[in-house]
């Protein structure tokens, strides 16, 4: 091709670019609010579920995560009552959902509630199921050197071990079932294929004994929680005890995140379009 005309493209190219990002300037004050301003006017009341909030106030549930509220499997409860559970003032709870909001940014306020299914389902398997498939064999051989080396004097390091070795089972059979019975049945749908036959009768089935199994999955939680005094570390911990720990913390926190986001939005929503 001539210069001449790929000067000539190349100008006219970024005169398009220019008209695009004026275009874009003007109509994103009315088109970005459909996420942005709908979350800044939900109002934060103690009369709402905890799913609620999660599901509608930004960076919720990293405030949840920090004071210990149950987001994922006690979604169902009122923000009162989860306060209550977890031994948190009301008032600090709704200050810190507040100033949650105010921090938002563009990449934490994914709204994964009006996002198309099939996306939500290729996040929480390419996130977080790639999470745990990675973390767990790490978290095992940590663990297993750090009950080697500790457990005579900290005996609640076996505890732990047998927790996580049993969530580490209970996981692995977990994942397998929703990547290849539930998301492609929910995938399927998203891409307007219609419901199709299914060995499962209703959506519904499967996804109740996958809530059932996530409960167990947050049970074992607690009780690596409770063995561990809530992670707190010893005055002769090493610095494997420590990457531990936090190991354990992050994995927890990772857990709930994706719980959450299966339980309080994709499942509710797949039941939803299943009955549509
Ligand atoms: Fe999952
Ligand atoms: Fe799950």
């Amino acid at each position: 091709m001539p210069r001449r005309s790929v000067e000539k493209l190349l100008a006219e190219n970024l005169e398009a670019k220019k008209i695009l990002a004026e275009l874009g300037a003007l109509l994103g004050a009315a088109a970005q609010p459909e996420t942005s301003q709908r979350k800044e006017t939900m109002p934060i009341t103690v009369a709402k579920t905890v799913r609620e909030l999660a599901v509608e106030v930004p960076n919720a549930t990293r405030v949840f995560e920090k004071l210990g509220i149950d987001y994922c499997c006690g979604g169902h409860k009122s923000l009162e009552e989860a306060c209550s559970d977890a031994k948190r003032p009301v008032d600090e709870v709704l200050r810190a959902l507040e100033q949650g909001v105010d921090t938002a940014s563009p990449q934490t306020a994914r709204d994964w509630s009006t996002a198309p299914l099939g996306e939500l389902v290729d996040h929480i398997v390419n996130q977080h199921h790639t999470y745990v498939k990675n973390e767990v064999p790490r978290l095992q051989a940590l663990i297993a050197k750090v009950v080697g080396v500790h457990a005579k004097n900290h005996p609640e390091l076996e505890q732990v071990q047998v927790a996580f070795s049993e969530l580490a089972n209970e996981l692995a059979a977990h994942l397998m079932k929703e990547e290849q019975i539930l998301f492609p049945y929910v995938k399927q749908m998203s891409a307007g294929k219609g419901c199709g036959p299914s060995c499962f009768g209703t959506v519904q089935n499967p996804i109740r004994v996958m809530m059932m199994e996530h409960d167990g999955a947050g049970e074992k939680l607690r009780e690596m929680r409770r063995a561990t005094h809530d992670y707190a570390l010893p005055q002769d911990a090493c610095f494997s005890y420590g990457t531990l720990f936090n190991a354990l913390l992050e994995f927890e926190a990772d857990l709930h995140q994706h719980i959450h986001l299966e339980n309080n939005i994709l499942f509710p929503r797949a039941i939803e379009r299943e009955r549509r």
